[in-house]
């Protein structure tokens, strides 16, 4: 059948909205409630802002006790088996829930859903589940919603091409950071990685829809801008006139308003010295990059299918550290891809400590079916990958001891956040690379940038004064 022009179909879902909102005025007394969780990545974290907003467009409330809740919503996570294993342990959690009260709703969406053997999994063995549908059918959830309150059977909502959706409502989970997707999708294909199969081909929003969402942003008083995408340095392929991220991100900066400019994940292959050099003219762009090496051996990088060489990651960051005074890394890496030997871990060891970065964000290789390094033959027990985890792990706390201990002293900019976690008359907030830092203050000053001076360090935090 063919697909009617998207201007149609979002009609339709309006259409949906404002029919889901007068069924449940007539259904409940006060507005009905709903809990939205999203697990994994910032991206999806941002799709999950979209589903709150639709949902609080159709007259919903929003908890985060299950219990209480006319609606659970979990907006789900494929990266990594365990992250699969938590979602469907929480839907598990439901069941008694659902026996008691048979009205409550429950659907699960985002990327595990996008995957059809995932959908059939959910259908034939939780029967109590109500919605399913995958990433591209996100801005369907008002009609998959209004058919099933209105007494039809369990939707389920999969395929699609993945298109730009612009106009979505938004219901932001917090008021002083900001997620702004400038992209979509991956075409990468990293030979371990899901997300180009659930997420779909790579798609670039316009300049324009992006800038005016930012000077939303920052007039309704966000204070840190966080532009999102799988890979933000092919940003623009396709886009006419031409424009690429160290442009756009130069163009975020340029607006006027206090604020700070962060963006995540940079893919080493496509990071241009253009970039580096954005980030070291632009005073509100971050001193921090986030650029996932994944792996130290060039061998198991080629495996990857990650198209760049240890020697050019190296490159990269010896350009940065050259061009941007102060500036900080943090990292992705797989321990025990396929294949992979204790020489290469070696490798990825040395590097580490080469490079050392602020943050590492480390994960056991994941087998995802469908992917090409599913295929590969993979040897090495997974007691003897834990022991290479571990030894990553103990590298990585010393460095970043030495690394937080050399900031004692010194006077941070910090965007106070909220609440710490030291006790009250405490503030929590963040520097420009990224580091916690609690310090006495007043609940007043959140969302404010202090300076603050570096007294002690401890592992999760920096601590210090206002200066
Ligand atoms: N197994 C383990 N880690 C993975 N990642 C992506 N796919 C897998 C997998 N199959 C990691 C990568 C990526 C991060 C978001 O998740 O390090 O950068
Ligand atoms: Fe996955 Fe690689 Fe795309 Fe990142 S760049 S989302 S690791 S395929």
């Amino acid at each position: 059948m063919e697909q009617q022009p998207l201007a149609q179909r979002l009609a339709l879902q309006r259409e949906y909205m404002e029919k889901t909102s007068q069924l449940l005025s007539r259904r409940y007394e006060h507005p009905p409630l709903a809990l939205v969780h999203s697990f994994g990545c910032q991206q999806n974290q941002s799709d999950g802002e979209k589903l709150r907003g639709m949902l609080a467009a159709m007259g919903y409330g929003f908890t985060d006790r299950p219990e209480q809740a006319d609606l659970v919503l979990y907006n789900t996570c494929a990266v990594r088996e365990n992250a699969e294993d938590r979602v469907l342990g929480n839907v598990g959690a439901l069941k008694p829930l659902k026996k008691q009260r048979p009205e409550m709703l429950i659907g699960l969406c985002g990327c595990m859903m996008q995957q059809e053997q995932m959908a059939e999994r959910i259908r034939k063995s939780y029967p109590y589940v109500d919605l399913v549908f995958g990433t591209h059918a996100l801005y369907q959830l008002p009609e998959l919603l209004f058919r099933r309150l209105s007494g039809e059977k369990r939707q389920f909502r999969g395929g699609g091409e993945g298109e730009i959706i612009e106009g979505l409502p938004l219901c932001r989970e917090g008021r002083i950071k900001g997620n702004l997707p400038i992209m979509y999708g991956c075409d990468n294909f990293c030979s371990y990685c899901i997300v180009p199969y659930v997420r779909g081909r790579e798609r670039s929003r316009r300049p324009g829809d992006i800038l005016a969402e930012a000077r939303q942003l920052v007039a309704e008083g966000y204070k840190e801008i966080t532009l999102l995408g799988q890979n933000v340095n092919s940003y623009g392929k396709g886009l006419e006139p031409p424009v690429n991220f160290a442009q756009l991100l130069c163009q975020v900066a340029q607006l006027p308003g206090e604020f700070v400019v962060r963006f995540m994940t940079s893919h080493p292959k496509d990071c241009t010295r253009e970039l580096i050099d954005t980030i070291a003219q632009c005073e509100k762009i971050c001193n921090h990059i986030h650029l996932p090496v994944q792996s130290g051996s060039d061998r198991i990088l080629k495996r990857m299918n990650r198209r760049y060489t240890v020697e050019h990651y190296l490159e990269l960051i010896a350009y940065a550290r050259q061009q941007i005074p102060g500036v900080t890394f943090s990292s992705d890496i797989i321990v025990g891809f396929p294949g992979e030997t204790y020489e290469d871990f070696l490798g990825t060891l040395e590097l580490v400590r080469r490079v050392r970065y602020s943050t590492l964000y480390t994960f056991l290789y994941s087998r995802r079916s469908g992917t090409p390094a599913a295929q590969l033959e993979d040897p090495v027990p997974s007691e003897e990958k834990s022991r290479w985890f571990q030894q990553l792990l103990d590298a990585e706390s010393s460095i970043r001891d030495q690394l937080q201990q050399a900031q004692v002293g010194r006077v941070e900019r910090v965007l106070a956040e909220g609440p710490g976690r030291t006790g009250e008359g405490w503030l929590c907030g963040r520097n420009f690379s990224n580091d916690i830092v609690e310090f006495p203050g007043s609940p007043a000053l959140v969302g404010q940038f202090l300076d603050v001076r570096i007294e002690r360090a401890q592992n999760w935090a920096l601590f210090g004064s206002l200066v």
